[in-house]
């Protein structure tokens, strides 16, 4: 059976969580190799195709050169390896940088432009250059995907897919679980501090936190699901974004009160018609579809011409979601050619 080969970068929360998926699907390496691991302070780690199963125990062996750290340095190095490497998928997991989106975004355009197949949950790349990405795909006929950047592992991308063409009317969700779950600790009674300590032993933040209350990142959702779903051309300064801060978290919870009929959340909205785009708090009331996001809980609803709402959720995520959605898009790649089920 064709066995393919993945060049992993970034080693994070959702690396390693990918990796475990894999070994346990996969614990032989029947369909998934490992070629090289990545990420700034491990460089580049060339396993030599090693199923995921001892993808871990092979990089705590290598073990890293701690003073020889030198993020540059290692950056060319990851670069270098995917222009000359011999692999199949770049995979491709490291955080975001909303500004410019590099070094993520060289690395996929590098192996986009030699043919090689990519999937990625890093949201920059895709919400800042989705379309010169996706033109850089088209012409050396490699595939883009990038399921995950939404909702972890719910099957938006894939489901709108499966759907006869339809006019997006409007898009609102609750994408970003950081700041549901600050806010309903603070409304147990405990403060700020400890509702993102909660988050950070989850994984469910991003790198730089700052991105989840800022609205950064569900804005960077809210693009990519309107630039990849409804044609736009978004960019972030579309968008009116509002950043929470622990007095405003306060304000709102005080006057909502013990009222459990309530829930307060961050609310990502498109007004394609009205041409409205924003990222905000809203109080939520029960006849409200996203009232059901509890805990950690992401809900997407779409208004179309020809459906009214549909309306896709994913019940507390966690990080072994979010590695779904990149085991489904690989699976997804590998099954243009190959069908094993
Ligand atoms: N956590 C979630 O639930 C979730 C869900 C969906 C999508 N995402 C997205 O997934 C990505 C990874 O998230 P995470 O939680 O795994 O983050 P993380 O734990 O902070 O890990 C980030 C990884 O990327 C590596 N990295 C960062 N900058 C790099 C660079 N310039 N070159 C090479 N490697 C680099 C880091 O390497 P060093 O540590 O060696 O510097 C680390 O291995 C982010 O883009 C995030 O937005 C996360």
């Amino acid at each position: 059976m064709d066995r393919r080969r993945i060049v992993l970068v970034g080693y994070g929360n959702v690396g390693k969580a990918l990796v475990d998926m894999l070994a346990e699907v996969d614990p032989e390496g029947k369909r998934f190799l490992f070629s090289a691991v990545c990420s700034r302070s491990i460089g580049v780690a060339e396993l030599r195709d090693l199923p995921a199963a001892k993808v871990d125990k092979k990089l705590k062996m290598l073990g890293g050169d701690e003073g020889a750290y030198n993020p540059e340095q290692r950056v060319a190095d990851i670069k270098a390896y995917l222009k000359e490497g011999d692999f199949d998928i770049l995979v491709e997991l490291t955080s975001a940088d909303y500004e410019t989106a590099e070094p993520a975004l060289s690395y996929i355009m590098i192996a986009l432009e030699r043919g090689i197949d990519v999937v990625t949950c890093n949201k920059a790349p895709i919400a800042l250059a989705m379309k010169d990405l996706k033109e850089a795909a088209s012409r050396t006929n490699a595939s883009l995907k990038f399921e995950s950047t939404v909702m972890d592992g719910t099957p938006v991308f894939s489901m709108f897919k499966s759907l006869p063409p339809v006019k997006l009317m409007k898009i609102r969700g609750v994408f970003n679980s950081t700041t549901s779950i600050i806010i309903d600790t603070m409304r147990e009674g405990k403060n700020f501090t400890q509702g993102m300590k909660k988050v950070k032993g989850l994984g469910v933040a991003e790198t730089d936190p700052d991105n989840d209350l800022s609205g950064m990142d569900a804005a960077a959702k809210l693009i990519i699901l309107c630039n990849g779903l409804a044609g736009s051309q978004l960019k972030f300064s579309d968008i009116i974004m509002e950043t929470i801060t622990e007095p405003m978290i306060k304000e709102v919870i005080s006057k909502v009160k013990n009222d459990k009929c309530i829930r307060v959340r961050q609310v990502a909205s498109a007004d394609f018609e009205n041409k409205v785009f924003r990222v905000g708090l809203e109080v939520l009331k029960p006849e409200d579809m996203l009232f059901s996001c509890t805990g950690a809980t992401n809900a997407a609803i779409f208004s179309m011409d020809l459906f009214g709402e549909l309306v896709i959720a994913e019940r507390d995520p966690t990080l072994r979601e979010t590695a779904f959605g990149i085991y489904s898009d690989i699976v997804d790649l590998y099954s243009k050619e190959t069908c094993y089920y």
